[in-house]
């Protein structure tokens, strides 16, 4: 809820993951990309799921209490890396005692200082950052801190919310190699980013979302070689080459209010190839990996 009435930040959105898989979450701002993972972590402020379910490992984690999510599955099954998490850690205290409140809170058993170490290590830090303030840190080192925080459990699945946004191209390519390197480990990833061509680095599958909605979704390879929707396309437009002359196309207008969404197909006044029947909702299709939400393809 917002002053200005409900905002219905998501609807139609459904994938499924396999361990070891990753989903790349791609979309203009606001589109409701972090949304989705609070919502997986039931950590919606404020707001609520009104219909649909959410499966880990097969068991639903809507119907459980507060407290057996939390006792089960938040950061021992799914953990989330907040979005601008690293702008949040708290100025006061040292990365060690930060860590060490983390531990803490779930009651850890087993040597606090061990597992520090460990978590800094598969971030590549060393424990020379345990002494210090967030300030004396640089920009990649505190993602790499936050990141380490979320893994602290041993959590399957995790949750990277914009993790290279407002860091500079190498230190991008530092997160999306720990990114790969936890992948490999076994762990499945989703990588919330607006920025698609580094989704290409690491997931086999992506969502697009437009306006609250999942317009598309399939395999990677699928949403590269042979976008379906035509918001999927034009974001893949809009992506400036090195290698090509091509001149990337910006989306005109804006992306609809979640207050009172459009009725229809939400990409409609912006859609290049709008039909008179794309102003009623459009329903999925089924494509060769996944599903497109666009009347182009009834
Ligand atoms: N607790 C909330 N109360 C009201 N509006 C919210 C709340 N959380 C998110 N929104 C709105 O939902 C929409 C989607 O937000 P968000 O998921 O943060 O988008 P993204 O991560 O794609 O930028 C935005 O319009 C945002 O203003
Ligand atoms: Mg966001």
């Amino acid at each position: 809820m917002s002053q200005a009435g409900t905002v219905r930040a998501l609807e139609d959105v459904s994938f499924s993951l396999e361990k070891g898989e990753s989903i790349g979450i791609a979309g203009e701002s606001a589109c409701g990309k972090s949304t989705l993972g609070l919502s997986i972590m039931r950590m919606l402020q404020g707001g609520k799921i009104v219909s649909g379910d959410i499966l880990l490992e097969g068991e639903s984690i809507l119907n459980i209490s507060e407290s057996e999510f939390a006792k089960k599955h938040r950061k021992k099954n799914v953990a989330m890396v907040f979005q601008g998490a690293m702008n949040s850690l708290d100025p006061v205290f040292t990365i060690e005692e930060q860590f060490i409140e983390v531990l803490k809170q779930h009651q850890y058993d087993g040597d606090f200082k061990k597992k520090i170490s460990e978590m800094l290590s598969s971030v590549g830090l060393k424990n020379n950052v345990l002494k210090k303030y967030p300030h004396e840190l640089s920009g990649g080192m505190k993602q790499r801190i936050v990141i380490a925080m979320a893994l602290l459990l041993g959590p399957k699945f995790v949750i990277a919310d914009e993790p290279t946004t407002a860091l500079d191209v190498l230190v991008q390519a530092q997160i999306i190699n720990l990114l790969k390197k936890l992948k490999k480990d076994g762990m499945s990833i989703m990588l919330i980013t607006h920025d698609l061509p580094i989704i290409s680095e690491i997931a086999e599958k992506i969502g697009i979302m437009y306006g609250g909605k999942m317009v598309e979704f399939g395999t990677a390879h699928d949403i590269y070689k042979n976008p379906k929707h035509p918001y999927t396309q034009a974001l893949l437009e809009s992506i400036p080459s090195l290698r090509s002359k091509k001149i990337p196309k910006y989306i005109k207008g804006n992306p609809p209010s979640l207050i009172k969404p459009p009725e229809g197909c939400r990409f409609y006044d912006r859609c290049p190839q709008a039909m008179e029947k794309c102003k009623k909702d459009p329903p999925k299709f089924k494509t060769d990996s996944g599903y497109v939400l666009c009347w182009l393809y009834e």
